[in-house]
């Protein structure tokens, strides 16, 4: 299979600045050469355009920059959508998380169930109203389940909305108390860190795929790497202690290769400013070669 690489160096969703220079940096890691390496030729190499700044001054507003979002959605939506026309297999690069609307509203729009295993220290899962920073990085999830006020029915070419029976969470250990309700409320399937340290990533991974799995037509993995333990990945705008190990995220993958249900992945919050030596660029591409195959012998 072919697999399409789209860039998405868009950061204003976040907490901090840097993580638009994300795709960059992973490219700069080596991405294309494992990709390469591993027998996929590129379908395409895209980079969507993305705001710098906002075109309108930021003020008291309590959402930041949803004009900004919602424009690099729709490209983002476009460039997913495109790809998967044509068979490939879609590797999008944040970015901050926000990017993960555009993602979904692509594949919805060629997938009438998708499942979604959501790797991440955090829920995502804040309305606009409920947000408790403005930052819609933390509202990707409430957008593809029809959420939040900005949602992918905005989206042109967007699907339906996710299922929520059909979302599963690993890694989280900050969830604010509003998503800790929605969670609860809608019966979301989450491992937390502590139901990874009871029955290990095996275990997790196996039952993430079945809820991911069940009815769908298709599985996509969002990868934040804030999931991963800050001493693994420092390079991330929302670092949070006690999370996942280098083995725990690589033999995730792993499992998620094997199973060959995933039909596209992201991986979001790479923020060059703030690692070290590209330690948590190369972590990412090393994960993605995992998710597409890599094996160790
Ligand atoms: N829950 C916090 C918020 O809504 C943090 C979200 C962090 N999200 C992320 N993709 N790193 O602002
Ligand atoms: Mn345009
Ligand atoms: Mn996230
Ligand atoms: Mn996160």
């Amino acid at each position: 299979q072919e697999v399409a690489l789209i860039k998405v160096p868009f950061g204003l969703a976040g907490a901090r600045n840097g993580a638009e220079l994300g795709p960059d940096e992973l490219i700069t890691a080596g991405l294309k050469r494992e990709i390469a390496s591993l027998g996929f030729p590129l379908n395409r190499e895209v980079r969507v355009d993305c705001p710098a700044q906002s075109a309108t001054p930021l003020g008291r507003k309590t959402v930041k920059y949803l004009n900004e979002v919602q424009q690099v959605s729709e490209h983002v939506c476009q460039e997913v959508a495109s790809a998967l026309e044509e068979g490939a297999f879609p590797v999008v690069l944040g970015g901050d998380h926000s990017v993960a609307i555009g993602t979904l509203a692509g594949l919805t729009a060629h997938y009438n169930n998708l499942g979604v295993i959501w790797f991440d220290a955090h829920a995502d899962l804040n309305t606009e109203e409920h947000s408790l920073t403005g930052n819609m990085h933390g509202m990707s999830v409430a957008a593809f389940l029809g959420h939040s006020t900005f949602n992918l029915s905005q989206i042109k070419g967007a699907g339906s909305f996710v299922h929520p029976s059909n979302l599963v969470y690993i890694g989280l250990r900050d969830v604010d108390d509003y998503e800790k309700e929605q969670i609860r409320a809608l019966g979301i399937r989450a491992f937390t860190m502590h139901d990874i340290d009871r029955m290990g990533m095996q275990h997790v991974i196996d039952q993430a795929m079945v809820i991911a799995g069940d009815g769908t037509e298709g599985i996509h993995v969002s990868f934040d790497m804030d999931c991963l333990d800050p001493r693994e990945a420092p390079g991330v705008g929302t670092p949070v202690p006690g999370g996942l190990s280098y083995r725990e995220a690589h033999f995730a993958m792993e499992c998620l290769a094997a199973n060959n249900r995933v039909v596209s992945m992201e991986l979001v919050e790479v923020n060059p400013l703030l690692d070290q030596n590209r330690h948590t660029a190369r972590l990412g591409v090393g994960l993605i070669a995992s998710l597409l195959g890599k094996s160790i012998l």
